[in-house]
C-alpha cells in the first residue's frame, strides 16, 4: 500500500429517509423528512459533528422514475429544493461545505453562477456545484416538451455551460469595490469585467450582479462517468462523484481521470475523487448483515422492478422476478452506471430480483457490511491503494446511519491518521485541500506584464 498523508476526505451525500430504497419504512426511519426541514437540520449538523467535506443534494427536476408501477410506494419522489434546502442550512451549521446539484440541460449558466456566488457569500465560502447534465429522459418532459438531447449534445451544452459560469464569477476583481463614500466611488470600473460570451448554446454578456465571493469560485463537482463526462470532469472539476461497486474498477477510474488532468495543465492533487459508499456497521459482521437483510425485507417487489426498469430505461414489468435479465438494446438516454450493473448482473448471473435489491441498497456505489474493523480496513485499502481521495457517504437509514458512522467509523479513522481531527479552515476550499483559483483577468495581466518584462 502507498505511504499516503493527505487525509481521507468524506462527503454526506443527503436523501430525505435515507439511501436504501426501502429507508422511509424501516422503524426508525423518518418517512417525512422529504417535507421536514427540521429533519435535514439534524442530519446536517450530526455530519458536521463528525467533521465530514460537505452535505451533498443531488437533485433532478422530474418525480424521479420513468415507470409508472409501484411509484406510489416510493419516498424519494417529492422533496425540498436543495439549493433553498442549503441556503436554509448555511445558517444551521458553520464548518461544513454545502453542495447540490444544478443541471446544465434546463438551466441558464447566469442563473446558476449567481445563485452558487450567492451561497458562498451567504455561507461565508462553503459553496460548491455538483454540475449534471441530467440523464432522466422524464425531466425533459417538465421543459416545455423540449425532447431529452443525446449524450453527446447534453456534454457539449454543459462544457459551454461551465466555462460560462466560471467566467462569470470572475466578473469582479477581489478589491473591485471601493465603496469611498467621501470620492462617490462604489466600484474601481476597471476592476469590473464584462463576458460577452457568444457561443453555440449561449450568449451571455454579463458581468454577474454578484461580488466576488470568498472562494471567488465555488467549488466545482462533477458527476459524469462516461468519456465526455472523464474529459468534462478532467478539464473543469475539482470534486468527482463517482460510483463503483469494486475496488478494480474505482481504481482504473482514478487513474485513468488523473492521467487526463495534464492536458489541460492540472495538477492531479486539484481533483479529489470521492466513490459513493453505503456503509452497514454491526457490533458483530452477523448484526451487520441482519441490519442491512431487515431493510431488503421492507422493499416491495414492484417498486424494485420500477427502481429497476428506470435505470435499464426499458420497462422490466411481467418478466419473472426470479429469472434473468432479458437482452436489453443499448440506450442512448442512460449512463454509465447502467451499462456496469447490466455488466455485472450479467457476469455473476443475478435474477431481476438480486439486481434490484443490489441497487435498491446503493444504487450502483461501493457497498461495505460488517464491524467496524472490517469496514474501515475496506476503506483504508480503496484509499491507499489510490482507489479514491475518500468517499461520498450513503446512510441507509436517516438519522440510523449517519450516527452509526460518526460515532463510530469515524473515530477509527482517526485513530488510524487516516481522518482529520478538526477543521482545516473555514471554507470548502480549506477543508478539501483545493487552492483558491487567480482571477482570469489576473492572470492575463500577470501575463501581460511578464510578455512586457521580457520583451
Ligand atoms: C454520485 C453521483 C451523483 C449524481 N447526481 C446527480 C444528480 O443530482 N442529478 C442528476 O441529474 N444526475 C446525477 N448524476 C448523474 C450524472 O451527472 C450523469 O448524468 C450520469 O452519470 C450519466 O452520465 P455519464 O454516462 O457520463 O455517467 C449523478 C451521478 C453520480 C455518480
Amino acid at each position: 500500500m502507498s505511504a499516503r498523508t493527505d487525509k481521507m476526505k468524506v462527503g454526506m451525500f443527503i436523501r430525505p429517509a435515507g439511501h436504501h430504497i426501502a429507508s422511509w419504512r424501516h422503524p426508525e426511519g423518518h418517512a417525512d423528512a422529504g417535507a421536514n426541514f427540521a429533519r435535514m437540520i439534524e442530519i446536517a449538523q450530526t455530519a458536521e459533528r463528525g467533521l465530514l467535506d460537505m452535505v451533498f443534494c443531488a437533485d433532478t427536476h422530474s418525480v424521479f422514475t420513468a415507470h409508472e408501477q409501484g411509484l406510489h410506494r416510493l419516498h424519494y419522489v417529492a422533496w425540498i429544493e436543495p439549493f433553498t434546502m442549503l441556503s436554509a442550512l448555511a445558517s444551521y451549521t458553520k464548518n461544513i461545505g454545502l453542495v447540490c446539484t444544478a443541471s446544465t440541460s434546463f438551466e441558464q449558466p447566469y442563473t446558476v453562477a449567481r445563485k452558487f456566488a450567492s451561497l458562498d457569500l451567504v455561507s461565508g465560502g462553503r459553496s460548491g456545484w455538483n454540475v449534471v447534465t441530467s440523464g432522466n429522459a422524464t425531466e425533459a418532459l417538465n421543459f416545455s416538451n423540449e425532447p431529452h438531447k443525446p449524450k453527446d449534445e447534453r456534454y457539449r451544452r454543459g462544457k459551454e455551460f461551465v466555462e460560462i459560469v466560471q467566467a462569470l464569477w470572475d466578473s469582479w476583481d477581489d478589491d473591485a469595490f471601493i465603496r469611498d463614500k467621501d470620492a462617490c466611488l462604489f466600484f474601481d470600473p476597471q476592476k469590473m469585467h464584462m463576458l460577452n460570451h457568444h457561443g453555440e448554446y449561449f450568449d451571455v454578456r454579463g458581468p454577474l450582479n454578484v461580488p466576488r465571493s470568498p472562494q471567488g469560485q465555488p467549488v466545482l463537482v462533477q458527476a459524469g462517468a462516461s468519456d465526455d463526462g472523464r474529459e468534462l470532469a478532467a478539464q473543469t472539476a475539482e470534486v468527482v462523484f463517482t460510483a463503483h461497486a469494486t475496488i478494480e474498477r474505482a481504481k482504473a477510474f482514478y487513474s485513468d481521470l488523473k492521467g487526463r488532468m495534464a492536458r489541460y495543465g492540472r495538477d492531479p492533487d486539484h481533483l479529489k475523487i470521492m466513490p459513493g459508499l453505503s456503509i452497514t456497521v454491526g457490533r458483530t459482521h452477523a448484526e451487520a448483515v441482519e441490519k442491512q437483510e431487515q431493510l431488503d425485507e421492507l422493499l416491495h417487489p414492484d417498486v424494485g422492478v420500477s427502481l429497476l426498469s428506470t435505470r435499464m430505461g426499458h420497462d422490466l414489468t411481467g418478466f419473472p422476478l426470479d429469472g434473468p435479465l432479458p437482452d436489453l438494446p443499448p440506450n442512448k438516454v442512460i449512463g454509465s452506471r447502467s451499462d456496469d450493473a447490466i455488466a455485472m448482473a450479467r457476469s455473476k448471473n443475478m435474477t431481476i430480483r438480486q439486481l434490484y435489491q443490489w441497487f435498491a441498497r446503493q444504487r450502483g456505489h461501493a457497498g461495505f457490511v460488517g464491524t467496524v474493523t472490517e469496514v474501515v480496513d475496506q476503506m483504508e485499502t480503496w484509499f491507499k491503494e489510490e482507489a479514491c481521495d475518500g468517499f461520498n457517504f450513503l446512510a441507509p437509514v436517516f438519522p440510523i446511519g449517519l450516527n452509526d458512522f460518526v460515532d463510530m467509523v469515524v473515530p477509527e479513522l482517526q485513530r488510524r491518521g487516516l481522518y482529520r481531527t478538526a477543521y482545516e479552515g473555514p471554507t470548502l476550499r480549506d477543508i478539501l485541500g483545493l487552492p483558491v483559483p487567480q482571477s482570469r483577468y489576473a492572470r492575463d495581466s500577470a501575463a501581460r506584464e511578464k510578455a512586457t518584462v521580457s520583451a
